[in-house]
């Protein structure tokens, strides 16, 4: 299933070889010698209804502290955690008594490969504890980082906290001093603090993948989408969009310029980090009101119209539920309305953000959000049951293939219906919005938005797992230059102000900390658009992707639920091939260039006069962020250190 014509090329061998090598590389990681088949299947049989009722008990618990937010929740919670964690470190030792490359039958070997290759249970007792303990220590310490506002002179109200003051502020301020200071405070809180565990952590997740037999920690992250060249897909598609992102990011360049005066940006050089809208600069959304094409002409909003009409956030789920029964697909169950928490209550403390959860019983899905009556609600709504419809549709498959295809598949179905939401005709055909005065001046202001969003997002959703790779591969000397050495060289953008090997910038972002991979965002925001484009073809849309909507399509809801209810069970490339019917199994850039064409050649005009399409890097701009260039004392003796750091990871990894 997984032998592929590329592999093929590369190796310069025939398709049998490549059969066989792929083979051979799974024989490098950990198995065990035990080859009877009626074992393995009695121990999946075991494993699949322990994981469930496990998955159960702590569904339960975290869902309990997540809506209900009290001391005594919280341990129940972590106490729930760490009986998972013992559990999977047994399973995982079971699993490894396998020689289940020979396994005859290829579902219990993807069954087993899966168990014995997933995870840090690899790791000796007290190392397994140490590493999980390093997160949530590292998870803590993010959380209660706490800034000190601009005008704040004896530092005396030092309160603000990422969500929601850092986060407004980088959106709504426009002094340049202000959203410098929130820039550096939040960067030089978040990172210094957690280096050195940072640096624990990295070398104990490599002696995880190590003992699992991967090379490192970065090798393992990559092994979870199930092919050794996925990196050249990766590389390949980031070329072909990188002319689009350059001329967005070109006029978004023009637009600061004029707003802020070259003192802060070069008319030919990169963008500072805390001019863009944002707080990681991942997106741009925050400065969209700078950057709309026809700032007379007003943006879609249906908050309005959802008010007038007197919605309630019960009736935004059940038109979303609606959204998803008109193509054929599952009502939500009597489950869901009794459990779900569609309002935030009074009367405890929730955890606000909005999420989909699985308990893991096959019934048993809700949804948490604080939904107000408001359009990002409504379209979120809907973005949140796609995750209880690829749930509801998998529930039949073992637990352990019970997830996405790959991991970015879930968030790529459910962004791909997001596309379909939130869109003029889609709002024009429930009633909320009269397209009538649609027009060009609109359709640019609309994909304007889009493009802050996702395209600006493009670069960074790449790097961030470049850098990490880099470090799990033994980059951790020079950390944060290497850090900014992508970010400039992907994103083009630079610090605001000079930074150093004290710092750890990648840490202000906190998927890093947190040990949450990033690449799938990158392979996400393409599958958005390849599974958008493809259920559309079903659906018989033609014209502009960008104004498609699948509402009440059979056809595209019979292709999705077929696709969904695959679950892992099979190769990722194979689930795109069903969704596609047939033409694509690859990760490409193609749809994503359709979507947003018409603002491209809207782009390309806008850009004429420009002499530098994208940005040309001076020794300036390097010099931000290059270590050996520094003098001051402090510098030096962190660079004095690195050897010291070298001997003792070179010591630990011989372990
Ligand atoms: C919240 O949790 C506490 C236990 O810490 C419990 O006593 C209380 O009844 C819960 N509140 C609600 C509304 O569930
Ligand atoms: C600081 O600025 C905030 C708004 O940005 C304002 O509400 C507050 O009064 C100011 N504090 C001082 C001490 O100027
Ligand atoms: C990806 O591209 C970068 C630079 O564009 C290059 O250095 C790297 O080797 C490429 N990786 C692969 C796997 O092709
Ligand atoms: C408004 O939306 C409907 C539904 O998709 C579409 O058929 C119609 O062409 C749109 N009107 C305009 C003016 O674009
Ligand atoms: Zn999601």
């Amino acid at each position: 299933m997984s032998c592929r014509v590329r592999t093929l090329v590369k190796l310069g061998s025939i398709i049998l070889f490549a059969c066989i090598v792929s083979t051979l590389s799974d024989t490098r990681l950990i198995q065990g010698h035990n080859q009877n088949l009626g074992e393995a299947l009695q121990f999946l049989r075991e494993y699949d209804s322990e994981a469930s009722g496990m998955c159960f008990r702590v569904s339960s618990a975290q869902w309990r502290y997540s809506t209900n937010m009290t001391d005594y929740n919280k341990r129940r919670m972590i106490e729930e955690q760490m009986i998972r964690a013992k559990f999977e470190k047994l399973s995982w030792k079971k699993a490894i008594t396998f020689d289940w490359t020979r396994l005859p039958d290829p579902m219990t070997r993807r069954q087993l490969k899966m168990l014995a290759t997933n995870g840090r249970a690899s790791l000796p007792d007290e190392k397994y504890n140490e590493i999980h303990h390093l997160i949530s220590e590292m998870k803590e310490m993010y959380n209660s980082v706490r800034v000190c506002p601009y005008n704040n002179k004896d530092n005396r109200y030092c309160d603000l906290v990422l969500d929601p003051d850092v986060i407004r502020l980088m959106e709504h301020s426009r002094n340049p001093g202000e959203l410098n200071h929130i820039w550096k405070e939040w960067h030089d809180k978040t990172g210094p603090p957690v280096k050195n565990k940072f640096m624990r952590y990295v070398q104990l997740a490599n002696q995880a993948a190590r003992m699992n037999g991967f090379s490192d920690a970065g090798e393992q992250m990559k092994h979870q989408y199930e092919d050794d060249h996925f990196e050249f897909e990766l590389n390949e598609t980031w070329e072909k969009l990188l002319p689009l992102y350059k001329e967005l990011f070109t006029y978004v360049r023009k637009r600061l310029l004029g707003k802020y005066g070259s003192e802060y940006i070069r008319e030919d050089g990169p963008l500072p980090a805390h001019l863009v809208g944002s707080i990681s600069g991942q997106d741009w959304n925050g400065i969209a009101d700078l950057m709309m094409p026809y700032p007379a002409v007003k943006n879609i909003d249906v908050t309005d119209e959802l008010l007038r009409q007197g919605f309630t956030p019960l009736r935004i789920f059940q038109m979303a539920e609606e959204f998803f029964t008109s193509m054929g697909l599952k009502p939500m169950p009597p489950e869901f309305w009794r459990n779900s928490l569609l309002e935030k209550p009074v009367d405890r403390k929730v955890q606000c953000t909005a999420s989909a959860w699985d308990f893991c019983n096959r019934m048993d899905f809700r949804i948490k959000e604080c939904t107000e009556v408001t359009m990002d609600d409504l379209v979120s709504v809907h973005h949140e049951m796609s995750h209880v419809q690829y749930y509801m549709s998998y529930a039949d498959q073992p637990y352990i293939y019970r997830d996405g295809a790959n991991p970015a598949f879930h968030e790529a179905i459910s962004n791909a219906i997001r596309l379909s939401v939130f869109n003029p005709h889609h709002f024009h055909r429930v009633g909320l919005f009269n397209n009538n005065s649609e027009t060009y001046e609109t359709n640019m202001n609309f994909l304007m938005t889009m493009a802050l969003n996702k395209v600006a997002f493009i670069p960074y959703a790449l790097l961030v797992d470049q850098w990490r790779f880099h470090v799990f591969r033994g980059g951790i000397q020079t950390m944060n230059s290497a850090w900014w050495d992508l970010r400039l060289r992907y994103q083009g953008i630079v610090p605001p102000a000079a930074r150093n090997e004290r710092q750890l910038d990648a840490a202000a972002k906190r998927h890093v900390i947190a040990d949450i991979p990033y690449t799938r965002y990158y392979v996400a925001l393409l599958l958005e658009f390849q599974i958008q484009e493809a259920l559309c073809s079903a659906a018989g849309h033609t014209g502009q992707l960008y104004t498609c909507d699948i509402y009440r399509s059979r056809e595209a809801g019979r292709i999705l639920s077929e696709a969904l209810k695959l679950g892992r069970s099979r190769h990722w490339r194979d689930v795109l091939r069903t969704i596609t019917r047939g033409k694509q199994d690859r990760l490409s850039a193609d749809a994503m260039l359709d979507y947003f064409q018409p603002l491209l050649m809207w782009l390309r005009i806008q850009n004429r006069a420009e002499k530098v399409i994208g940005w040309t890097t001076h020794k300036e701009d390097t010099s931000l962020f290059q270590p050996l260039l520094y003098k001051s004392s402090a510098s030096a003796q962190s660079l004095y250190l690195y050897p010291l750091i070298a001997v003792i990871a070179l010591k630990i990894n011989l372990l």
